[in-house]
């Protein structure tokens, strides 16, 4: 399993100079625990949750003057995304660390705490993401959905600056398809883990939908492969430019389509008992 099929990609981050109720607002809003800190563009090291409910209950300290850097540690345990998963999960546990930052090209890409640890584990134990309910499943495609387009918006931008001259932005377009590869895979991996699953559960041909999204990924995964690859070899910044925007369209279209198909709470509703479970 790859890295990037565990990680929480394109975690939000803070800079060392906003402030703790800004940490704590973004914190409360997502659901999570730890924020990278980032500096131009480089990791600065990490905030957590318990650092700022520590700090947020001194007195004197006021949550809107007091800044990240005060609260953050600055030594952070960062890896490349091709780190094997065994080894990451080997140093998180001898070091007792609760969080890895996933960093390629000195980018933040990813974010993989110990709850992402016992997803995996609960994975080979069998008590597998399976036992979601089809709405958690909803809810954690559309999360992921939402997080592709965010790359996508991105991907946008810096091909439109290509487009417009920009020279400087050719590298970081390069790293962004990279970074979408690696998104794609991880995100093929999640639907087929858990969505084609709940899919086939559905009444009334759920084991057609189940399989016609299995083979729409079997697809998508070949012209993924091949387009992404076909960009890696491009030397020239526009085509590379214009191809990326092409790519983000049709991805933009397959999630519009599969929300509507695969997604509908209409379809995957808690309520409805998986046929199966009649016994025949
Ligand atoms: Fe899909
Ligand atoms: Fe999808």
């Amino acid at each position: 399993m790859p890295l990037e099929a565990v990680m929480t990609a394109l975690p939000q981050v803070v800079t060392p100079k906003e402030s703790l109720a800004h940490a704590r607002s973004l914190m409360d809003e997502h659901g999570i625990h730890h924020l990278p800190v980032v500096e131009n563009g480089r990791l600065r090291g990490m905030v957590r949750e318990h650092d700022l409910a520590f700090l947020e209950t001194r007195p004197g300290v006021d949550p809107e003057k007091v800044s990240v850097a005060d609260a953050m540690t600055a030594n952070v345990y960062a890896v490349a995304p091709d780190c094997p998963l065994g080894e990451v999960f080997g140093t998180m546990a001898d070091h007792r660390y609760d969080a890895v930052v996933v960093v390629e090209g000195g980018d933040v890409i990813g974010i993989v705490t110990t709850v992402d640890a016992m997803r995996v584990l609960a994975g080979l134990l069998g008590a597998s993401t399976g036992d979601l309910a089809p709405s958690q499943v909803r809810e954690r495609i559309q999360a992921d959905h939402q997080r592709l387009l965010g790359l996508l918006d991105q991907i946008d931008a810096v091909a439109r600056r290509v487009l417009d001259g920009d020279e400087d932005a050719e590298p970081r377009l390069r790293q962004w398809a990279k970074d979408l590869y690696g998104f794609l895979q991880a995100h093929l991996y999640l639907e087929n883990e858990i969505l084609v699953p709940a899919l086939a559960d559905t009444p009334g041909f759920g084991n057609e939908r189940a399989e016609a999204l299995r083979q729409e990924h079997r697809e998508q995964g070949a012209v993924f492969e091949r387009v992404l690859g076909r960009l890696a070899r491009t030397a020239l910044a526009e085509p590379l430019a214009t191809e990326l925007k092409e790519l983000s369209r049709s991805l933009r279209d397959d999630i519009a389509r599969e929300e509507r198909e695969f997604l509908g709470a209409d379809l995957l509703r808690d309520d409805v008992m998986p046929s199966d479970t009649f016994g025949g």
